[in-house]
């Protein structure tokens, strides 16, 4: 699926299923953090308008995801509690600073491939919730089905915006670029995976 090489572990969807209450309370907080990052990147680049437009309309479709989490939370009484450590999202980072970039992929360009990837984990793994929840929580299964292509516009989004960051010379490179990322996040899921499944969205 995007831009993944390897799909979940069949063991996620079943720890989510037993302990969908922490997957929507971590959801909540992907949502957010995930508004947050989108409006980091533009406070970053301020000289860069277009980036930002596009950024901040990311940011408040994040932000509106958000609120529907919560929602869904408060409807099941559930706490948003704080939020757990992102392990997927801290390593994928960390995997991808330590990959000397090529002329043309600037700090940015890769922050933005991040970016993407995370989009397209989190579109599979609602995908999975979309498909793979019980029939009493239709209503949650129809909102995964909406969310998941959401986040699969946002995937592809963030990739424009990393050709456009990178210029029209370095297309190539950022695709080369991201496949070596792609790779790189398939090592971490079957990693994760290996430890166990979390019931986090990207545990
Ligand atoms: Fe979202
Ligand atoms: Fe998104």
């Amino acid at each position: 699926m995007l831009c993944l090489r390897v799909p979940s572990d069949e063991r996620w969807i079943l720890h989510a299923r037993a302990h969908l209450d922490e997957v929507l309370s971590d959801h909540a907080h992907c949502e957010m953090k995930a508004a947050a990052n989108a409006l980091s990147l533009a406070a970053r680049h301020p000289g860069n308008l277009p980036l930002v437009r596009a950024l901040s309309r990311l940011a408040r479709e994040e932000m509106e995801h958000f609120e529907r989490v919560v929602e869904e939370l408060e409807r099941r009484s559930i706490p948003l509690g704080a939020p757990p450590v992102d392990v997927y999202a801290a390593s994928l980072r960390k995997v991808i600073a330590a990959v000397s970039a090529p002329r043309g992929i600037s700090p940015l360009v890769d922050r933005l491939l991040v970016a993407a990837l995370i989009e397209a984990r989190s579109c599979e793994r609602f995908k999975g919730l979309a498909e793979g929840l019980g029939d009493e929580h239709e209503g949650l299964r129809a909102f995964y089905r909406e969310l998941l292509a959401s986040e699969a516009r946002h995937y592809r989004d963030y990739v424009d915006l990393a050709k456009a960051a990178a210029g029209p010379d370095f297309e190539g490179a950022v695709h080369a670029r991201l496949a070596i990322l792609s790779d790189r996040e398939a090592d971490i899921v079957r990693g994760l995976a290996g430890r166990g499944a979390e019931a986090t969205v990207h545990g």
